[in-house]
């Protein structure tokens, strides 16, 4: 006895209505606009073939506003599980062309479902945004939805990666669920986030400003900094996601994917020793540094349009990935501030969660001065850098490059932070503050009665940098585990880095600890 034919007949149908989606004409409208389709973009994210549906015969169940003769299929979000670099990855998609992929009670239990397989299974988790927001229908259930939600993206959080693509709409609160994971990437194309738009700003404040200003991908990654990386199209989202993925763990009790079959490159690279310029004065580019470090100069940074004094970013080195953490001199000198320490200390946190070793590349003068500095909380904002090193328990290797002054030198890891190893360059300066500044303190008397005032500062300057603040007085006092030149840079970070993956660093028992936000 075969199967009745008319059940697989009905199984058809109802696998062709959930396919269609909102319709086959919208699904064709988006399409030559250069969207893709919900399932679609699973079905591109994921290795072929491997894409394996949760929920698609779901149905809303609400009976207001006439949503009775509605139908909705799988509720307006497609949820599944699928491979991404040989690995399981869950992920969502909401899907605009069914009520405008707005969230109501099973759309939302569809994904708090999905996350919670994730956790369980210890797997990633990737969303893909494109709503119009909580369904208005549903009203308070919607909302309920929301915050069930958010509490699992808590829960999930430092459990399992979550990454979130951006490729529509997010406005109000749904903003907060991406905001509550890992990293966002969010396409230049039709997408927007915003808490209140240009209407409501203008009724509460009278201020007049348009979606580009301070909704867009550009107005995220360069001055909100609420996003970490920015696509062109939500193509290229998916594909910053699997590319973001291929440097984490599947969840934070494994291992990043190392590749330890590479043998460590044990030759010197005489190039880099050419890159350091012959004065302090003089700036360079820290990522042409960074591309000389790793392997096969491939850097994946991370918010590269926000903050530009600090530069974070993932790797490998010698096989390891690492989370680097580099003062960027070209930029505002590498000085530590409000919004660079935010980044670098939110990125060191989420290395630490994910057993991601970290590199510090040091080269900086300072935190920056300034009334608004000051009134804007430095002192609470550059604690952060503190507060994320010293609690930080994956392997810690930093490089001092050039300067190193002050409380900026201690924000960028040293041996007391909990450093595993500090390396120097012969042209690193470490001090409570640059030459000029100490020599001015110090010797202001001596300066003022020279015959040639400005000619006693220089030589003053000079042996105060010869005798003090070179990286021999500090490596005299063991903060400094080597001075290397810049052409043993790579191998010696690369054979810090295999000897540190054994790393222990048990702490004592608490909920957690206090960083100031
Ligand atoms: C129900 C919605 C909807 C919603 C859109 N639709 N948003 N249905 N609830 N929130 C429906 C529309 O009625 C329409 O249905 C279809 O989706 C497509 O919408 P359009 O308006 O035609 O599309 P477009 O012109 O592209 O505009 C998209 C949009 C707009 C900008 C997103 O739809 C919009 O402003 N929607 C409301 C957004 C909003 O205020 N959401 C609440 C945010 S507050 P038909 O049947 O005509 O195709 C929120 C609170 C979360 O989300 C709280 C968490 C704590």
């Amino acid at each position: 006895m075969a199967i009745d034919p008319a059940l697989l007949a009905d199984l058809e149908a109802r696998r062709a209505e959930a396919r269609a989606a909102g319709g086959l004409d919208k699904l064709a409208a988006r399409k030559a606009k250069g969207l893709h389709g919900a399932r679609e973009r699973l079905e591109m994210l994921f290795e072929p073939g491997t894409f394996q549906e949760f929920g698609m015969h779901a149905q809303h169940a609400c009976t207001r506003f006439g949503m009775e003769k509605k139908r909705l299929p799988s509720d307006g979000v497609v949820c599944g599980t699928g491979y991404i670099n040989g690995r399981p990855v869950a992920a969502y998609s909401q899907d605009f062309t069914i009520a405008g992929g707005s969230l109501g009670k099973v759309h939302a239990k569809k994904i708090c479902d999905l996350m919670e397989y994730a956790h369980n299974m210890g797997m990633p988790v990737v969303g893909i945004n494109d709503s119009g927001g909580a369904r208005i229908q549903e009203g308070v259930e919607s909302l309920a939805g929301y915050a069930a939600i958010f509490y699992k993206n808590v829960y999930l959080s430092g459990v399992v990666p979550q990454v979130t693509l951006i490729a529509g709409p997010c406005a109000g609160g749904a903003a907060y669920s991406p905001a509550l994971t890992d990293f966002i990437i969010m396409s230049k194309k039709n997408s927007n986030m915003f808490i209140c738009g240009p209407e409501v700003i203008k009724a509460a404040t009278g201020e007049s400003a348009s979606l580009e200003q301070f909704a867009s991908a550009a107005a995220h990654a360069s001055v909100s900094g609420n996003i970490h990386l920015v696509a062109e199209d939500d193509v290229h989202g998916l594909q910053l996601a699997s590319r973001l993925l291929s440097f984490l763990p599947q969840n934070n009790l494994s291992d990043p994917p190392h590749n330890l079959d590479r043998e460590i490159e044990l030759t010197d690279d005489p190039g880099m020793n050419e890159l350091v310029p012959a004065t302090q004065k003089e700036g360079f580019d820290v990522k042409t540094v960074i591309a000389r470090l790793v392997d096969d100069a491939d850097f994946f940074e991370i918010m590269p349009d926000f903050a530009k004094s600090i530069v974070v970013g993932f790797a490998r080195i010698g096989g390891v990935v690492v989370g680097i953490i580099a003062n960027q001199p070209a930029f505002k000198a590498g000085v530590l501030d409000i919004d660079s320490s935010d980044k670098g200390a939110r990125f060191i946190r989420t290395c630490n969660i994910y057993n991601i070793p970290l590199v510090n590349l040091v080269d900086v003068p300072g935190f920056m001065p300034g009334l608004a500095q000051e009134r804007g909380g430095i002192i609470r904002h550059g604690a952060k850098m503190l507060f994320a090193y010293a609690a930080a328990t994956v392997p810690k290797i930093t490089l001092i490059m050039r300067k190193a002054y002050g409380g900026a030198y201690i924000a960028m890891c040293p041996v007391e932070l909990g450093a595993d190893a500090v390396f120097a360059w012969p042209t690193a300066e470490i001090a409570v503050m640059g030459a000029e500044g100490a020599v001015k303190v110090l010797f202001k008397k001596e300066i003022d009665s020279a015959p040639d005032p400005k000619a006693k500062e220089k030589e003053l300057i000079e042996s105060y940098r010869k005798e003090f603040s070179n990286p021999y007085q500090a490596a005299s006092c063991n903060m400094v585990t080597d001075v290397i030149t810049p052409a043993e840079s790579r191998k010696t970070l690369a054979i810090a880095l295999r000897s540190a993956l054994s790393k222990r660093d048990v702490r004592p028992p608490k909920k957690h600890g206090n960083i100031p936000l």
